[in-house]
């Protein structure tokens, strides 16, 4: 069987590499916006695989996969033999016997682990409740472009320390910025994430203290896909933790904020926020697209 490259974590990339993909994210959207064709995954197939539910990244992937001259097919967990027991083991050699690059976005971060030992083709990790390294391809193809090179920057994250967040830490370590995790008690994120960053992160439970002088403001929603039961007692323990115009102002004077989206507004972001016209939350989404590309061509190259 081949050893094909996977993107499991942002671990999956060295530091050149990773800055690499950034760059050719950055080409890629500049050849899109100027209509130039790039078909340089002529007739590849992705399978994408979904056990969550998904706006951007189905879209992104689905869109980027056919302007890189390639396809992509949606497999709903639920919909296939994997929803009625097929081993995860066989469902990935079957699968990757006939695809040429597979995305799962499913819970259990184990299972595309799983995936990915037995797949003889790249597998993408589109979100599990552990990590959801896309979306930081996205966002630091977003810091770059709108504040250049983030080496020695500072970075808050502000709410739950969830998969976004471990996904953060694994960046701060990767590019040289530093990451304060603002989160209340019982919702730190995993020991075992946070010591792989060694000084790369602290966290400060004050979020006044967090954020100040910050360049970059980042939260989430405080209740992940799968933890719709906990949202109430999620949101009394987080409130105080809502990335709002009063920690803006304590920020850097040129600080950007970056949300993945979903967002509750009103919860842990505030409309105005969401709204404003200087928010480069809309960049980060459509950057999702450019940045997925870029990480295909590195997979298949
Ligand atoms: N940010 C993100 O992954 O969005 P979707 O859940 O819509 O894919
Ligand atoms: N932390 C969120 C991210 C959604 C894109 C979740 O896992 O639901």
């Amino acid at each position: 069987m081949n050893t094909p490259r996977h993107f499991l974590t942002l671990n999956d990339l060295s530091s050149d590499e990773l800055l690499a993909v950034l760059r050719r994210a950055s080409e890629l959207k500049q050849m899109q916006r100027n209509g130039i064709p790039h078909a340089s995954l002529t007739g590849k197939v992705m399978a994408m695989i979904f056990a969550k539910a998904s706006t951007r990244t189905r879209v992104s992937f689905e869109a980027g996969m056919t302007q890189l001259g390639g396809s992509a097919m949606f497999l709903s967990s639920s919909a296939t033999q994997m929803g009625r027991g097929e081993p995860v083991e066989d469902t990935a050699r079957v699968i990757s016997s006939m695809v040429d690059i597979v995305m799962i976005r499913t819970f259990d971060h184990q299972e595309v682990e799983t995936f990915a030992a037995n797949s003889s083709v790249p597998v993408i990790n589109a979100l599990t409740d552990d990590f959801h390294p896309c979306q930081l391809l996205a966002d630091m193809q977003t810091w770059f472009e709108h504040r250049g090179d983030m080496r020695g920057k500072t970075a808050c994250w502000l709410g739950d320390g969830n998969n976004m967040c471990h996904s953060y830490i694994n960046a701060a370590k990767l590019l040289g910025f530093h990451l304060r995790i603002a989160c209340p008690e019982g919702y730190e994120p995993s020991p075992t994430v946070l010591a792989a960053a060694g000084d790369a992160v602290t966290i400060e439970p004050d979020p006044k203290v967090a954020v100040a002088g910050a360049h970059l403001l980042v939260t989430d929603v405080w209740a992940s896909m799968g933890q719709e039961a906990e949202a109430n007692e999620r949101i009394n323990a987080m409130s105080a933790y809502q990335l709002n115009r009063e920690l803006l102002d304590l920020a850097d004077d040129e600080a950007i904020y970056l949300h993945c989206l979903p967002a509750h507004r009103g919860e842990e972001i505030t409309a105005d926020l969401m709204d404003d016209p200087n928010s480069v939350i809309w960049d980060e989404a459509e950057n999702r697209l450019h940045a997925q590309k870029a990480l295909v061509e590195f997979l298949l190259s």
